[in-house]
């Protein structure tokens, strides 16, 4: 029987890297996590599966550029992947360097540790679980960490799990300006249904249009924007008068929210007297009074998208 902890461990410590025992415990924790999100959400993956896909996700991690180059040449690679973030070589390197050394060439245990970083699109459930593991085990501390957990482990929602991962992952290269994998758009892409099973994109944007009505805006505009930008689907711009209009769509939007069950990402502005922004994932809203709404000209930023019909 392969003890695969210890080679791992033979791995990352060879590597002299400082950081070399923490991302050992990060990787006994991933492989916990994995194999509990396995069992108690009776998932019926085969164990031996998760547990190699999970305790050697991050083997590569401490692999330099000269041992990515060599494995380019072996496996006749294109040059061209050598360009990608140096934080993703270890998942797009690493299946290569587990076969190369291990001999592993199951494609389902390649293939999960492949996109762990990034996620892809429609993941087998193994692909699933260690990209989720890798974010939840007990070693990432933070509310955004304890949603994750709390839907995977207690609603027993994988997919869901999956979704807020990537809206995570999403939201915070766009804070940080990071440019962003397509691997994990087009994944975001995919997952962003599960985050609100209730409602789908129209409904939800019909319900928060009516809320803009019943506060008397005026001169509401809907763009359709899903060709302009991956964040949103849907943006509506509406004029209005009043500070109490602005703080009657703040309460009156996480009112219907809670009431039809969508989610809100977050509602800004409210206070600043002129301009209101409400994040529903995929609708967008801009409420602004007369001179703001001319101000920032939103209009003219979207003017050549087509506009929705209400
Ligand atoms: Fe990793
Ligand atoms: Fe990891």
């Amino acid at each position: 029987m392969i003890d695969y902890q210890e080679i791992l461990k033979d791995k990352l410590m060879s590597s002299n890297n400082p950081e070399w025992l923490e991302r050992y415990n990060h990787s006994l924790g991933v492989t916990r996590t994995a194999l509990a999100l396995n069992k108690e959400l009776k998932l019926g993956l085969n164990e031996d599966k998760v547990y190699l896909a999970a305790i050697l996700h991050d083997y590569a991690k401490f692999d330099g550029f000269d041992r990515c180059k060599e494995i380019v040449e072996k496996y006749n690679l294109d040059k061209e992947i050598l360009n990608i973030s140096h934080k993703l070589w270890h998942s797009f390197f690493g299946p290569y360097i587990i076969n190369d050394e291990l001999g592993i060439d199951d494609k389902e245990i390649l293939d999960a540790i492949r996109y762990h970083t990034t996620g892809k699109p429609n993941m087998n459930v193994l692909g699933e679980v260690i990209f989720l593991s890798d974010y939840i085990e007990g070693g990432r501390i933070g509310e955004e960490f304890e949603i994750a957990r709390r839907v995977a482990f207690e609603e027993k929602n994988l997919k869901k799990a999956v979704a807020i991962e990537l809206d995570n992952l999403i939201k915070h290269l766009k804070s940080i300006n990071k440019e962003i994998n397509s691997n994990s758009l087009e994944a975001y892409r995919f997952y962003y249904k599960y985050l609100d099973k209730e409602m789908n994109g129209l409904e939800k944007l019909k319900s928060i249009y009516e809320v803009v009505n019943k506060i008397n805006a005026k001169d509401i505009c809907v763009y359709e924007t899903s060709s302009a930008t991956p964040f949103f689907d849907y943006a509506i711009v509406a004029t209005v008068a009043s500070q109490r209009q602005l703080n009657a769509l703040a309460g009156n939007i996480k009112e219907d929210s809670a009431k039809y069950g969508y989610n809100i990402r977050g509602v800004e502005g409210a206070n600043s007297g002129e301009w209101v922004l409400v994040d529903a994932y995929d609708v967008l809203v801009n409420v602004f009074t007369k001179e703001a709404r001319e101000h920032y000209d939103l209009d003219r930023v979207w003017k050549n998208l087509p506009k929705v019909k209400m």
